[in-house]
């Protein structure tokens, strides 16, 4: 009989400030610890090796979203949760009878008809800003891109500043109730009606991605409400996510002048640079699932209910896994990183965050010589995300 071990204890709190700046010497430290950690300042397990990390992710009957896919228990009282979104935390087959129909609203089709508009506002932007060749890239470059190019596909109303208060809220809000939970919550108050506002029919776009959740709803597809729902997953989750990815992309390129001139020379592998870029700085560091029942993973037993942190951004580190892990290299085969997730609820965006991506290095590519840093690059601390929060750099024209 095989001998179960327990989660070995883990003091380090990966909500601590030094951690969300810096929080690679966690990874280290949570792979050390096994296949499965105790976050002991949390109560909850946690995984960051690869293959621990695959397992969880792809076994939806032990490891459930049905408890949110954050740091609290939704299922428990009084626990600091939003409503559940019906996609993400819900398991098959309910699961899956949603996602088809979201998938046929978000097909590669849809996705490749986009393409040429992102191409078009990626080259205008990129034409103007290098009137002024020094920018601050988060906001000027890879934020004016997204919220153009994703706002226009999605048809949803935009505000800037709701944009920023309403990613600010979600994404620390899977974390602790710490300061920075009660200070996005805080700033997001004026802006809480317009984001309920902006998930009804009547202000989305005919003919966008919110517009068909609203037809499949007319035609009985889905359930009352829950095209509301997804509108709000979407403006949530679906720009956040692609601005960090680009930016620490961007920041990863303008530390390495031959990788930059490499792409240059072959700007087809720009989607591959991309991919290392999310794989480097996974933009969702951590998401959570719950156990369904008394339960094993490598050797070490876990108790029944109990929330389990999977760690992407330690997977897409782990040695074991990647050679020279801590090294951006636009030419590596990158197929298998977490940073889209895995299993029944890998990220069903992933299409067109790879298309922006594209579009916008592609433009950037073909017009910049060089891209350099004009400053140090500067780390935004939230519960749940690895992003830039500013980014100068100097792009030299060719
Ligand atoms: C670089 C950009 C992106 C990253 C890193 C990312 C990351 C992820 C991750 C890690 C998951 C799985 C979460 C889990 O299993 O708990 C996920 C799911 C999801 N993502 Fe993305 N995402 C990105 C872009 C997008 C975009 C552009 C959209 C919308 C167009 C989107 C919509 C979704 C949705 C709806 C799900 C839930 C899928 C399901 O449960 O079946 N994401 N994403």
């Amino acid at each position: 009989m095989t001998v179960l071990h327990s989660p070995s204890p883990l003091a380090i709190d990966p909500y601590g400030m030094d951690v969300l700046l810096d929080p690679y010497p966690f990874h280290d430290e949570l792979r050390a610890a096994g296949p499965v950690a105790h976050i002991t300042a949390h109560d909850v397990y946690a995984v960051g090796q690869y293959e621990a990390a695959a397992a969880v992710l792809g076994d939806w009957k032990r490891f459930s979203t049905t408890g949110g896919i954050g740091l609290a228990d939704a299922r428990k009282p009084g626990a600091n949760f939003r409503p559940l979104n019906a996609l993400l935390e819900v398991d098959p087959p309910d699961h899956a009878r949603l996602r088809s129909v979201v998938n046929r609203i978000l097909s590669p089709a849809t996705v490749r008809g986009w393409r040429a508009t992102m191409e078009h506002d990626a080259a205008q932007l990129v034409d103007r800003l290098l009137q002024d060749p020094e920018i601050e890239a988060v906001e000027d470059l890879v934020e004016a891109y997204i919220f153009k190019v994703f706002v226009d596909a999605v048809g949803v109303r935009f505000d800037r500043d709701a944009i920023l208060a309403i990613g600010a809220m979600s994404f620390n809000q899977s974390g602790p109730p710490n300061a920075l939970f009660h200070e996005a919550m805080r700033r997001v108050q004026p802006y809480l009606q317009w984001f309920e506002d902006s998930q009804r029919r009547e202000h989305v776009k005919p003919g966008g991605v919110a517009w068909q959740f609203f037809l499949a709803e007319d035609a009985g597809e889905i359930a009352p409400g829950i095209a509301s729902n997804l509108t709000r997953t979407f403006v949530r989750g679906g720009m956040d996510s692609t601005i960090a990815g680009l930016a620490s992309t961007l920041m990863h390129l303008s530390r390495s002048p031959s990788q930059w001139q490499w792409l240059r020379e072959q700007p087809s592998r720009a989607r591959g640079a991309f991919e290392e870029g999310v794989r480097m700085e996974t933009p969702f560091q951590v998401t959570y699932r719950v156990t369904t029942g008394e339960t094993e993973l490598g050797g070490v037993a876990l108790e029944a209910g109990r929330k389990v942190g999977i760690f992407l951004g330690a997977a897409n580190r782990d040695p074991l896994r990647w050679n020279d892990p801590h090294g951006y290299d636009a030419a590596r085969i990158t197929v298998g990183h977490m940073a889209f997730g895995g299993g029944d609820h890998n990220c069903i965006g992933q299409m067109m965050a790879r298309l922006e991506a594209e579009c916008l290095l592609g433009a950037l590519l073909a017009r910049v010589k060089s891209i350099e840093p004009a400053g140090a690059a500067t780390w935004r601390p939230v519960n749940q995300m690895r992003t830039l929060d500013k980014l100068p750099l100097r792009l030299v024209p060719q």
